[in-house]
């Protein structure tokens, strides 16, 4: 059996990770592959208990490290639940936010620095390494233009401003830069079908997979 494959999703918000993520699993089961689509926080019953905690209320409600302890709380049920069951079963996951995230919101935006995000890190994820992550990268004025226009209770990171947002940019394209044979910068302000057709080729040429792009939504 040929192993799965873990492909995640990154970047700060605005960047369409939710629509390119639907559409890369779209192109994924034209070429006969059916991953599981996940996400972070969450993706386990556990999970998105946790999730709720951290994606309302007040900007201030933890500490960085509580906040870190609370990702790696929800990472670990959902790795153990979900995720290493499906790759043991040889399933391609693809997950919407991983550990990166966490590196660059709590361990550089949140400035709790890399060490204690690492350490957490070794402890829940191991070893445990994404084939490919895309970093969806956009300026920060259109990603808070583009989450400010859905309607959502789950916005408290949307809220922490604009310099946060934009020690985040850095921080992503900085462990990007930091990982280069894991992750691609994809740049996410073109339309949707343009991203979507960057993502395809950087997962047919990294992973050695023939896939091919879709039309468009509802193709
Ligand atoms: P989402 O809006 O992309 O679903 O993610 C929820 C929020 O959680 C998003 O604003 C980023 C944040 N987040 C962290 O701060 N640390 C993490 O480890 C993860 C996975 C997400």
């Amino acid at each position: 059996m040929r192993p799965g494959r873990f492909i995640t999703f990154e970047g700060g918000e605005g960047g369409g990770k939710t629509t390119q993520v639907a559409l890369l699993v779209r192109s994924l089961e034209k070429a006969g592959i059916s991953p599981l689509t996940t996400r972070e926080p969450g993706g386990s019953p556990g999970a998105e208990i946790i999730r709720r905690l951290l994606v309302e209320g007040d900007v201030g409600r933890w500490d960085a490290l509580t906040e870190s302890l609370l990702h790696f709380a929800a990472r670990q049920d959902h790795l153990t639940r979900v995720v290493r069951p499906a790759m043991r079963e040889g399933r391609w996951v693809v997950c919407d936010r991983f550990a990166d995230s966490t590196m660059a919101y709590q361990g550089y935006a949140q400035g709790l620095g890399r060490e204690p995000v690492e350490a957490l890190h070794r402890l829940v994820v191991g070893s445990f390494v994404p084939d490919l992550t895309l970093v969806l990268d956009l300026p920060v004025a259109e990603g808070l233009r583009r989450a400010g226009l859905r309607t959502s209770a789950e916005d408290r990171y949307e809220r922490m401003g604009e310099a946060f947002h934009e020690t985040l940019r850095s921080a992503f394209l900085d462990i990007a830069r930091r990982n280069p044979g894991r992750c691609a910068v994809v740049p996410a302000a073109a339309p949707v079908e343009e991203v979507h057709r960057a993502i395809v080729s950087l997962v047919r040429e990294r992973l050695d997979v023939p896939l091919e792009a879709c039309d468009g939504p509802g193709s």
